[in-house]
This record gives C-alpha cells, sequence and structure tokens, in this order.
C-alpha cells in the first residue's frame, strides 16, 4: 500500500572536519539556492565550526538549514576550547549533530555526556540529530538492538514525550561509515523500525510516530532512493556524499524520487 509520508525527512550534511572558508564558499555557490522547491525534504548543512558564519551569511534566504556538528552543554563560562549552544544559537544553527560515533569512539563520549548535550540543546531551541549505531563487532555478535537500545535510552534518559518528537535520530552503523559498505536498505529499516518501537514502549506511540529516523553510512546518490522508500526511513546523515555539491544535490533528488515510491 502506498501512503503518503506524514513526517517531514531530513537530508543533513555532515562535512566533519573538511572545508576551509573558501572552500565551503564554493560549495555553496555551486549548490542550487532551492534545492527542494517543493519543501517536502528539508536539506540542513553541518559545516565545520570555523565556516559557520561565513555559511549561514551564504545560506540567508534560503530554505536550506544550518547545522553544527557539536556542542559543550553549557550556556557560557570556564571551558577552554569549547563551543555552547548559545553560540550555536547566535551563528544561525537550527540542527546539531551529537553523540556521533567518531565522537564516541575517537573521542571517548559516553551516552550520559551525550545526554547533556541534548538537554542542552533542546534547552536552547536547536534540533538535535542524535546518532546510535552498533560497532561491526556488536553487529557479527548479534548485539544490534542491544547496543542501539542502550545508546537511545542512555542519550534521552529525563526527555518528555514532547522533546522526544522534535528530535532526529540518525541511526549509523559505524561500520558504514566513510566505508563505501552500506547497511541494505531493508537491514537499515528493521533496525530503525526497532528503535521507532523502543520509543513508542516508552514514550507513547504519537511520539514514535513524530520523530525522524534517517539512516547514514556510506549514502551515496546511487543509493537513497531506496532507503527513503523504505516507510520508517525519514532522511539521510551524509558524509563523504556530501563534500561535492553536484552529489549532495543528486542525493536529494534522489531522496525525492524514493519518498514517491513511499510504501507502507
Ligand atoms: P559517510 O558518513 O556518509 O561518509 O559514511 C556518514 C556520517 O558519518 O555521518
Amino acid at each position: 500500500m502506498k501512503q503518503t509520508r506524514h513526517r517531514k525527512p531530513v537530508i543533513a550534511a555532515n562535512w566533519k572536519m573538511n572545508k576551509l572558508i573558501q572552500e565551503a564558499v564554493s560549495f555553496v555557490a555551486g549548490f542550487p539556492k532551492d534545492p527542494e522547491p517543493d519543501q517536502k525534504i528539508e536539506v540542513v548543512i553541518c559545516p565545520p565550526f570555523t565556516a559557520l558564519q561565513t555559511v549561514a551569511e551564504a545560506l540567508r534566504g534560503t530554505k536550506i538549514k544550518l547545522g553544527a556538528q557539536n556542542l559543550y552543554p553549557k550556556s557560557q563560562g570556564a571551558f577552554t576550547g569549547e563551543i555552547s549552544p548559545l553560540m550555536l544559537k547566535d551563528v544561525g544553527c537550527t540542527y546539531v549533530i551529537l553523540g556521533h560515533s567518531e565522537r564516541r569512539h575517537i573521542l571517548g563520549e559516553q551516552d550520559t555526556f551525550i545526554n547533556e548535550k541534548v538537554q542542552a540543546a533542546l534547552a536552547h531551541d536547536l534540533i538535535p540529530i542524535l546518532c546510535v549505531g552498533e560497532t561491526l563487532e556488536e553487529r557479527r555478535q548479534g548485539q544490534t538492538e542491544t547496543v542501539c537500545r542502550s545508546q537511545l535510552l542512555g542519550s534521552l534518559e529525563g526527555l518528555d514525550a514532547e522533546a522526544v518528537k522534535k528530535l532526529v535520530i540518525a541511526y549509523e552503523p559505524v561500520w558504514a561509515i566513510g566505508t563505501g559498505v552500506n547497511a541494505s536498505a531493508q537491514d537499515a529499516e528493521e533496525t530503525i523500525a526497532y528503535l521507532r518501537r523502543v520509543i513508542a514502549e516508552k514514550w507513547g506511540d504519537e511520539a514514535a510516530a513524530a520523530v525522524r529516523i534517517q539512516y547514514g553510512g556510506s549514502v551515496k546518490p546511487q543509493n537513497i532512493a531506496e532507503f527513503m522508500a523504505c516507510a520508517n526511513i525519514d532522511g539521510a546523515l551524509v558524509g563523504g556524499a556530501s563534500l561535492e555539491s553536484d552529489s549532495f544535490y543528486e542525493i536529494i533528488q534522489g531522496a525525492r524520487r524514493g519518498s514517491e515510491r513511499h510504501e507502507v
């Protein structure tokens, strides 16, 4: 049965630690100002901190939203080297990526700290894109659901259903990130449907129906439509393939095509 999607999908570019200011400027100059004219998909670009201001200016007057890749969970103070949610709002961010696997695995971030960040983002009216996902070893041991469940519940501790409805969650299997090996659309759909059930159990059906859950990990122009045709997948968090304006634009177009095939 074909059914119209009631959640607005989000396609977000995660540039990670890439692009000098001039490269960010060139990207935006070569990217359509109105990549999604009928506004059925939300488009977000998450540059590194140093390019936020420039990209914010370049995107002014467009519907493309700005996102950051991290924050420190305090408004201001003696936290040398950190960036606060207040500063992200000030520079024009709407979204912030939190709990990315590179921060969990390279920088040792734990769920309790990520939970503080989620709460701080929401308190400052920033929409968290909360990432969860299993490693290859965990997958091989059949722990995908247990790991994702525990990351999700740990990172969202203390939130009420209204807060949960505002979130974007990104299911990003660690073994699929930057490897060229994406999860199959069917596997991603199964895990994302499972996460939605976990949310329904804890926060109720309404929150589970409202929360947007993306897939991330080696998303490319060639595979996005397949993911978007799945009932529970509400967009993608895109790393490598978001660095070139042409391929990121092709992903948005593919997302639109896939969304039209969306079946329930
Ligand atoms: P990738 O990264 O698209 O390069 O696999 C995704 C991510 O880390 O968000």
